[in-house]
């Protein structure tokens, strides 16, 4: 029997662990060529864009592995007022970018939940409702869910980052809870946002068993958005001192990703997935890679070039100085070299999320 080939529906955990494991060369190409039929068969060659304004990096968690940590003492803290925030709204939409993507580092205090309201209104008025707009801020209350969608906001990003409840305890402190994460998640998707999760690739400790059971969790979660990538080093973080240089061979690193995705692909079929900037930090043609794996989503950065060496979640983030434009042209000629469309001017829905 040819794995490789083998109907979504009839795959078990085991079967996805088998294509995870792939070793051989020629195989894995087989699996991302079957993942890139697979994608052009449910939602097209066409790429989307998600225009990504990363508005602060002020945040009150204190993950492991996270560079903009609460305690890391050596980022200098920045918060992007409104009419800046509006401006790269507004190159989104001349750009014909169908969506943008607001995230931050995590609060929850009033005056912030009242700042972000308040940006996704204008945001709204000034494109005449046309742009979408996508939160990516974090694990909040119900009512401040709630208070954003009716505001505009139509997707929201919150990554599971592992589905091993195990695991996530070792990644996170005491008071950060796996289980709030889920409770978020269903609130999410009981209001009507279309619903966005992901893991990070290659942890510390992370097993294929858990990567396949990550899969799993997307599909038991009815995911419309899958955005995953890489685990990356940060030096100032608590869990570089923990691994070894072995863990995180950069080639190894892409490789699983790119697996992951295209195993993600053919699993689910119709949901959108992002190829992430974790992939071009491996490669510089990271990117593109992911579009020939099964992604069908890129989230150009449109955050101001001043404000970019703060936002470092992970070190050797690349593009830290091209700006908006610079990014658009070379993007665009990226996605062309590798024979995608881009889907101007369009939402990009999922057809999974549409059903
Ligand atoms: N390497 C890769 N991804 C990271 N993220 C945070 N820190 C890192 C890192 N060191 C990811 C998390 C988070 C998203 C915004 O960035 O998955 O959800
Ligand atoms: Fe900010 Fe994890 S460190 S949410």
């Amino acid at each position: 029997m040819d794995m490789i080939l083998e109907p979504a529906r009839r795959m078990t955990r085991e079967d996805l662990m088998y294509l995870l494991n792939l070793k051989d060369r020629e195989e894995i190409q087989r699996l991302f060529d079957r993942a890139y039929q697979v994608k052009v068969e449910y939602v097209g060659n066409k790429v989307y864009f998600r225009g990504l304004i990363e508005f602060s990096n002020i945040c009150r968690k204190d993950c492991f592995y996270c560079g903009i940590r609460k305690s890391n003492r050596n980022v200098v803290r920045y918060q992007i007022n409104e009419d800046e925030i509006l401006e790269s709204a507004r190159f989104a939409y001349e750009n014909h970018y169908g969506s943008i993507v607001l995230q931050s580092g995590e609060r929850d205090d009033a005056q912030f939940i009242g700042f972000v309201e308040k940006i996704v209104r204008a945001v709204k008025e000034l494109s005449s409702n046309s742009l979408g707009i996508t939160l990516s801020l974090g694990e909040q209350r119900e009512e401040t869910y709630r208070r954003w969608f009716l505001a505009g906001a139509h997707r929201y990003l919150l990554r599971i980052e592992t589905s091993n409840e195990r695991l996530y305890g070792r990644l996170h402190p005491e008071d950060h809870s796996y289980r709030k994460r889920i409770e978020c998640l269903k609130m999410l998707y009981e209001i009507g946002y279309q619903v966005g999760t992901g893991v990070m690739i290659g942890l510390p400790g992370q097993t294929i068993e858990d990567l396949a059971e990550d899969i799993l969790f997307f599909k038991k979660m009815d995911i419309a958005m899958v955005g995953m990538g890489p685990y990356l080093v940060h030096k100032d973080t608590p869990l570089s001192s923990k691994i070894s240089d072995f863990e995180v061979i950069k080639e190894r690193q892409l490789e699983l990703a790119l697996k992951m995705i295209a195993v993600t692909r053919i699993y689910l079929r119709d949901v959108n997935i992002a190829s992430t900037t974790a992939l071009q930090a491996l490669d510089p043609t990271g990117r593109e890679m992911g579009l020939k794996a099964g992604a069908n989503i890129i989230m150009p950065n449109i955050t101001g070039t001043e404000y970019r060496s703060s936002y470092q979640l992970y070190d050797n983030k690349p593009c830290l100085d091209e700006n908006a434009s610079l990014c658009r042209t070379c993007l665009g000629q990226r996605i062309e070299s590798v024979g995608e469309t881009i889907g101007f001017d369009e939402w990009g829905d999922s057809p999974h999320f549409r059903k």
